[in-house]
């Protein structure tokens, strides 16, 4: 049928129709917000390049987890800033640690939120890099017995979920190993199964003061030129337990949330990463864009590329508008 037969426009001349029509819907249900817990009290500190994010110790962290629970977000994903950095990241995996003292508090102050923990070494470590360093490069193998044992302290803590973020191989069956070994073989694994070695993490970097002090992240994270090997990420997660699979950033690679929506019959994730936060607020800013109309509509894109869960730190905002309606 072509036009004249045809006026696609008869289904757009009415908000009514517009609505029912609509193919696809964005929820407060379908959000998840990241914050940064920094070790020590009464701090609260602006990350200069992400306008209305914070460093903030756990008493403020508390408070806004309650906040983020009464606008009906689901869920928060905690990043930890420790008191002190090693070569081990000792901090990450011990009981007392900066991320199992957050999880605590917000468990026992807000218990309907979940609280999805990073399990990663770089914000622990002194050199900043993801795992232990053998021979200028991380040791995949002796990173992954560090991983679980991270994981198994944030469960132990009271973390609802974790979410390995590091791009070793075979991660994801060792934390599942060592969570079911524990007793904890209902806790869920989102695992980000296709992470790429991004620009966009910059802002992210000097929020969680995690930025390689040598070289880069390209011998784990993965090459923005590939899709195919997104596919075998995914599959090898997959085969090894992941219950959620993430992509990671967002809007560079929707076609590869596209290409993992077709594929896999997962829950799939995305994160709409620091910089992709932070060229919005900037535009925003300047009043070159309409903040509210772009964030929508750039959440909308995630859904429709076959997210089912968005990890935005516009979350706050977006819970506000989608109230508002
Ligand atoms: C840690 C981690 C990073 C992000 C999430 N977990 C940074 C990195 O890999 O360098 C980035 C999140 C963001 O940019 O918002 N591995
Ligand atoms: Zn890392």
């Amino acid at each position: 049928m072509f036009f004249p037969q045809f006026r696609a426009r008869r289904i757009r001349g009415n908000e009514v129709f517009r609505r029912m029509v609509s193919e696809t819907t964005l929820s407060v249900s379908d959000l998840v917000y990241p914050m940064f817990s920094a070790f020590g009290t009464g701090i609260k500190k602006e990350i200069s390049s992400m306008p209305g994010i914070y460093q903030q110790s756990i008493e403020h962290i508390v408070a806004e987890a309650k906040e983020v629970y009464a606008l009906g977000i689901p869920a928060v994903l905690l990043f930890g800033i420790p008191e002190a950095k090693d070569a081990i990241g000792s901090d990450a995996y011990c009981d007392t640690g900066i991320i199992q003292e957050t999880i605590r508090a917000i468990k026992r102050e807000v218990p309907g939120l979940a609280v999805i923990t990073d399990v990663c070494m770089c914000e622990y470590t002194d050199h900043g890099h993801c795992g232990i360093i053998k021979d200028g490069d991380v040791d995949n193998d002796a990173t992954l017995e560090l991983l679980a044992r991270e994981a198994l302290s944030h469960v132990r803590a009271g973390a609802d979920m974790v979410a390995p973020s590091d791009m070793m191989d075979g991660r994801v069956a060792a934390i599942r190993e060592e969570l079911d070994e524990n007793g904890f073989d209902t806790i869920p694994i989102m695992s980000y199964a296709v992470k790429y070695a991004s620009g966009y993490y910059g802002p992210f970097r000097e929020a969680a003061e995690s930025t390689p002090q040598f070289g880069d992240r390209r011998s784990y994270q993965m090459d923005p030129a590939n899709r195919l090997e997104a596919l075998r990420e995914a599959a090898s997660d997959i085969e090894e337990g992941a219950d959620i699979i993430m992509v990671k950033p967002g809007l560079p690679y929707l076609d590869i949330l596209r290409d993992l929506r077709n594929e896999y019959n997962m829950p799939l994730a995305v994160y709409n990463v620091s910089g992709e936060y932070s060229m919005i607020k900037a535009a925003a800013a300047h009043g070159w864009i309409d903040e509210e109309r772009v964030v929508l509509e750039t959440m909308l894109g995630f859904k429709r590329a076959g997210a089912d869960i968005i990890i935005t730190y516009h979350a706050k905002d977006v819970a506000g508008w989608l109230k508002k309606g």
